[in-house]
């Protein structure tokens, strides 16, 4: 299995402190945000890995993670800035695939999931109490029947977290979405597809998990790492 960290966007919830920077390059405690998701798909067994910006500020992964195989962790690190990179990335990855948002920062690492993964689609649920923020899915009869984005009126507290596994069949699901309201292709509605297809398995995650994207949120992801820290 190759992994993917998406850590895309403009990050302009955070600003101005992405005015100058990536927000995955942002601390969270003592490390930059990026290293937690890097982090968690190597504790996964998955060392193949591609990580998905926009050019802004490819020069700061570059300084932060090196190139060639000595960047941090021994990984090979190789960076391509061009027209056409989804096609490439298409060849790159027609096997199964763990895909990490590159703000999310989880104390579990999934391997056992990961490792048990055959087909369909894989979502890790966690237990929260603002619902409202997340991707929310809906249980019965042991399996997931649905997941509503940020709803109003969550059907459950089981955030949907950023880490999703998948098979081969996601490229063809995204080749067909179709953008949302705020004009992007949206994971839930791969998440939905795969649901759809009666294809979607689950696991509950038991230990912390946080996003980073708001101000309140990437001062608790540094909270949490770091009393986490003390109690081991
Ligand atoms: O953090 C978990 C939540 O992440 C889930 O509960 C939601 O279901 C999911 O939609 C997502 O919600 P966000 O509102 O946080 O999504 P956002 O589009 O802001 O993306 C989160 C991060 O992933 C952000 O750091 C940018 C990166 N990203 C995401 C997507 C979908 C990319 O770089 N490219 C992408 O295509």
């Amino acid at each position: 299995m190759k992994g993917i960290i998406l850590a895309g966007g403009t990050g302009s919830r955070l600003y101005p402190l992405t005015k100058v920077t990536n927000k995955h390059l942002l601390p969270v405690y003592d490390k930059p945000m990026i290293f937690y998701p890097l982090q968690t798909l190597l504790d996964a067994g998955i060392n193949e890995i591609m990580i998905v910006s926009g050019k802004g500020h490819v020069g700061h992964f570059l300084e932060l993670l090196g190139s060639g195989s000595i960047g941090v962790y021994g990984l090979l690190m190789r960076y391509r800035i061009r027209p056409g990179v989804l096609p490439r990335l298409w060849g790159w990855l027609m096997m199964r695939v763990a895909v990490v948002l590159g703000d999310n920062i989880f104390q579990d690492d999934g391997s056992e999931a990961v490792q048990a993964f055959e087909v369909g689609g894989h979502i890790f649920l966690k237990k929260v109490e603002d619902d409202c923020r997340f991707g929310v899915a809906q249980i019965e009869g042991g399996g997931v029947v649905s997941i509503e984005e940020k709803p109003e009126e969550p059907k459950s507290d089981l955030a949907v977290t950023g880490l999703y596994l998948y098979d081969n069949g996601v490229f063809e699901i995204i080749r067909r979405l179709k953008p949302s309201g705020r004009g992007e292709l949206e994971i839930t509605d791969v998440n939905n597809e795969y649901i759809r297809l009666g294809e979607m398995s689950y696991s509950l995650l038991e230990g912390y998990w946080s996003d980073a994207w708001t101000f309140e949120s990437l001062l608790r992801a540094g909270v949490m790492v770091e009393r986490n820290m003390q109690d081991v």
